[in-house]
């Protein structure tokens, strides 16, 4: 079973937009949501695309200096320049990593799509070595979905 349990943030994100939460709270609510969830969780960043950039919009954890990215560049460039989700298990083994910390030991980037639009990421960081199961991807696709849908 996964850590994370996509469909009560889903369900809890849908909540929130029925009682009138924007973009922003919607966004801090699933990466709050997401961090909460603990260990292997450790920090939770929502990436937006805005033209070729990735924006920090929100983030749940440990700061970044990482608030803008060019696609293509790092783990969570590369998601998009791809268009394909990244599920690094040790990030000391690739060779474009943007390092936010020295703690940080994988990452999972999930993409946030609505048809064939990417809209932005759910980026996640973990102190644990490769611990981001096909589960925990597919929990984090259906916060991924509602996101999709009520942005
Ligand atoms: N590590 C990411 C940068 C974002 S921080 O982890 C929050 C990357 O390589 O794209």
């Amino acid at each position: 079973m996964a850590v994370l349990d996509g469909a009560a943030i889903a369900s809890q994100l849908r909540q929130a937009a029925q009682n009138g939460a924007g973009r922003q709270a919607l966004l801090q609510l699933a990466a709050d949501r997401i961090r909460a969830a603990g260990s292997p969780y450790t920090s939770a960043y929502l990436y937006m695309l805005h033209g070729q950039e990735l924006v920090l919009e929100a983030f749940s954890g440990r700061e970044t200096d990482h608030t803008h990215i060019p696609v293509g560049k790092g783990v969570c460039g590369t998601a998009v320049a791809t268009g394909l989700d990244q599920n690094v298990p040790d990030v000391r083994a690739i060779g474009n990593y943007l390092a936010c910390n020295l703690e940080t030991r994988s990452e999972l980037v999930v993409l946030i799509r609505r048809g064939d639009d990417i809209l932005g990421q759910i980026d996640i960081d973990s102190d644990v070595v490769d611990p981001f199961t096909a589960a925990e991807e597919a929990e984090n696709r259906r916060v991924a979905e509602a996101l999709a849908e009520l942005l």
